[in-house]
């Protein structure tokens, strides 16, 4: 695996797969890999010539400092699951690297990015979407792959990429769950013993499918919110907070797309 920092070089390292006509997989990440992110890259190796994943801790969609700075992360780590996951190239660009002095363009999903966790983190949805833009024209991915946990940002890029004309697939592949039902995230890492088994109840609650279970299941904890939400495909999702960590889940309520 060969690892890039800036961006003359991530295109200097993709030309050769350029130059075969491979097909490109991109699976964007923000490191602290776990078993999620190991789904998303081996379908990327399944399905792709050349495998690209980038990590960058992206400041654009945090709304405070404190949240971005308790970001875990291990690069030695990252690279050793990146390299055993087959992945061929590993862009890890500085944040001076993807916004330069004078940057000022964004990308604004309006409607679908305010709700729900745009509501409770403003702007989180015009980093995402715009750092995306921005690794899809770097990369020009045959395919992008993101994890299904994340529902609302698979929405919200699939709305950017019809409205820009982007013609990009998106795979979305299924959440992977820990042993006790706890969906995989970086985030599992802050849970304390104490935190997580509190933290059970949200699988517990979105397993119900059933919006007043899941809201009585859900009871003793702080809830940003859980509800029935309309994407494609529709899904019960909830957003609680235990102890200093904030975390997200939902659960397909119709049979998913292949
Ligand atoms: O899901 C994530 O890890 C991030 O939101 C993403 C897609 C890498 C953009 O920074």
């Amino acid at each position: 695996m060969k690892t890039v920092v800036t961006i003359a070089d991530l295109r200097e390292a993709l030309a050769p797969a350029r130059d075969r006509g491979d097909s490109v997989g991109l699976v964007p990440t923000m490191g602290a890999f776990h078993d999620g992110h190991g789904s998303l890259f081996r379908a990327a190796r399944e399905e792709c010539d050349t495998v690209v994943v980038s990590l960058f801790v992206n400041p654009a969609q945090f709304e405070k400092d404190v949240d971005l700075d308790a970001y875990p992360g291990d690069l030695e780590a990252d690279m050793a699951f990146a390299a055993e996951a087959g992945v061929d190239l590993l862009f890890t660009p500085s944040a001076a690297e993807l916004y330069p002095p004078g940057f000022q363009t964004w990308v604004e999903v309006e409607e679908l990015g305010r709700r729900l966790e745009g509501e409770h983190r403003p702007g989180h949805f015009r980093g995402v979407a715009t750092v995306c833009l921005k690794l899809l024209n770097l990369v020009q991915p045959t395919r992008a792959y993101f994890g299904q946990k994340d529902a609302q940002q698979v929405a919200v890029l699939r709305r950017m990429i019809d409205d820009l004309e982007l013609e990009l697939p998106l795979r979305v592949l299924p959440t992977v769950r820990d042993l006790d039902g706890l969906a995989f995230s970086s985030r599992n890492a802050r849970l304390t013993p104490a935190d997580r088994r509190l933290a059970l109840a949200l699988p517990r609650a979105l397993e119900t499918r059933d919006l007043e279970a899941a809201r009585a299941e859900l009871a003793g904890l702080d809830v940003d919110y859980v509800e029935l939400v309309d994407l494609d495909p529709p899904v019960l999702a909830a957003a609680v907070r235990v102890g200093s960590t904030r975390l997200i889940d939902n659960v397909v309520l119709e049979k998913e797309k292949p």
